[in-house]
C-alpha cells in the first residue's frame, strides 16, 4: 500500500493489485463499516442506489500466491476468523455469517469478498449496485463474477463516473471512495469529489477510506474536508500498537451522514477486535466535522 510522488496520467500508474492484501486490518475495518452502512440503512424499505468507485476484483483468495506472499490477512480476518466464537456483538455475528456463506464452516478462510462482492450480497432486489474499476485485469475479474449477477459493472474512472451518476436514480445513495492512494494526488482528488458529489446529493452516505502511513499524507485529505462546506462527517482511525517500520501504521474511515446507530455499533465492534488476539491496534471514533 505505497504512496509514491507520481502526478502523471494514473493509466500508467495501475500497479496496485489488491490481493496482496486482502483480509487484512485495514480491509476489516473498511468491510465493517461498509456492512454497518447498509445494513443500518437498510432498516427502511425504500431502495438504495450503491457506488464502488474503486472496485478491485469483486472476491480474493486467502490461499492464493498473491495473499501467502504478504500475510497480512493472517495478521487480519483469519484471526477473527479463528476467534469468532467469542465475538459478542450481533454485528459480529451477521459479518462472520456472511463469510461462511462464502466458505463453509473451516478452520482458515479461503475467500474473502472485497467490497462490490459486499455490496453485491448484501443489497436487496430493490437496490441498485455500481463497481467501477480501471485496472485491466482487475476489471475483467470483476466483470466475469458480476455476470449473471445484480452488479453493475463499468471499467471507467469511478471518481468521474461516481459524479456523471448523481443524482442517483434511487431515493437514497451510498457511495464507497477506496482508492489504492498509489498517486499522491488521490488524496486530493477524494476530497474534491466527495465536495462534488455531496453538493450533488446532500443526504448521501459517503464512505471513505484512507491509510495512515509514516508521511501522513492523509491530512490534506482530512484538512480538505475540514476546510469544506460538507458537515456530518464521522472518523474511525485503528492504530496498530507495533507498527511496521515501512508502509501502513493504520487506516482510516471517514462516513458522511452516517445511518443512525453506525457510531456506536462501529465502536462496539473494533473495541471487540483491537486486542493482541485480534487485529492488535486501537481504535478511535470521533467527529472530523460534526452536524
Ligand atoms: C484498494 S483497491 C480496492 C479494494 C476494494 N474497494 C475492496 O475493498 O475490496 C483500489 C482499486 O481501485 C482501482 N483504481 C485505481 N484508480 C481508479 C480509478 N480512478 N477509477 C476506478 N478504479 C481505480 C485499482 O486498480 C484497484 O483495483
Amino acid at each position: 500500500m505505497a504512496s509514491c510522488n507520481y502526478d502523471g496520467p494514473i493509466i500508467l500508474m495501475l500497479s496496485y493489485l489488491h490481493a496482496f492484501h486482502a483480509g487484512n486490518f485495514a480491509d476489516v475495518q473498511k468491510h465493517a463499516t461498509l456492512y454497518l452502512a447498509l445494513t443500518r440503512m437498510q432498516a427502511k424499505a425504500s431502495p438504495i442506489a450503491c457506488f464502488d468507485t474503486h472496485a478491485g476484483s469483486a472476491v480474493y483468495d486467502l490461499k492464493g500466491e498473491r495473499a501467502l506472499k504478504t500475510g497480512e490477512s493472517d495478521r487480519g480476518i483469519q484471526r477473527l476468523w479463528q476467534n469468532r466464537a467469542g465475538l459478542q456483538s450481533d454485528d459480529w455475528q451477521g459479518f462472520m455469517a456472511e463469510l461462511e456463506t462464502w466458505n463453509g464452516v473451516i478452520p482458515e478462510l479461503r475467500h474473502y469478498p472485497g467490497s462490490p462482492a459486499w455490496m453485491a450480497t448484501l443489497s436487496r432486489d430493490q437496490d441498485l449496485v455500481a463497481a467501477f474499476e480501471l485496472h485491466s485485469t482487475e476489471g475483467l475479474r470483476l466483470e466475469a463474477w458480476a455476470e449473471g449477477r445484480k452488479l453493475k459493472v463499468r471499467r471507467e474512472n469511478g471518481l468521474a463516473g461516481l459524479l456523471h451518476s448523481l443524482p442517483p436514480s434511487a431515493p437514497r445513495l451510498l457511495a464507497l471512495m477506496d482508492p489504492s492512494y498509489e498517486i499522491r494526488k488521490d488524496y486530493q482528488e477524494v476530497a474534491e469529489t466527495l465536495v462534488k458529489a455531496w453538493r450533488k446529493c446532500r443526504h448521501g452516505v459517503f464512505l471513505i477510506w484512507y491509510p495512515i502511513l509514516p508521511d501522513r499524507l492523509h491530512r490534506k485529505l482530512l484538512e480538505a474536508l475540514v476546510n469544506s462546506p460538507v458537515t456530518k462527517v464521522l472518523q474511525s482511525e485503528l492504530s496498530l500498537v507495533t507498527p511496521p517500520d515501512r508502509g501502513m501504521r493504520g487506516s482510516g474511515m471517514l462516513v458522511v451522514n452516517p445511518p443512525w446507530g453506525l457510531g456506536d455499533r462501529l465502536e462496539a465492534m473494533m473495541a471487540e477486535v483491537g486486542g493482541p488476539e485480534g487485529l492488535n491496534a486501537s481504535h478511535r471514533l470521533d467527529w472530523l466535522v460534526p452536524e
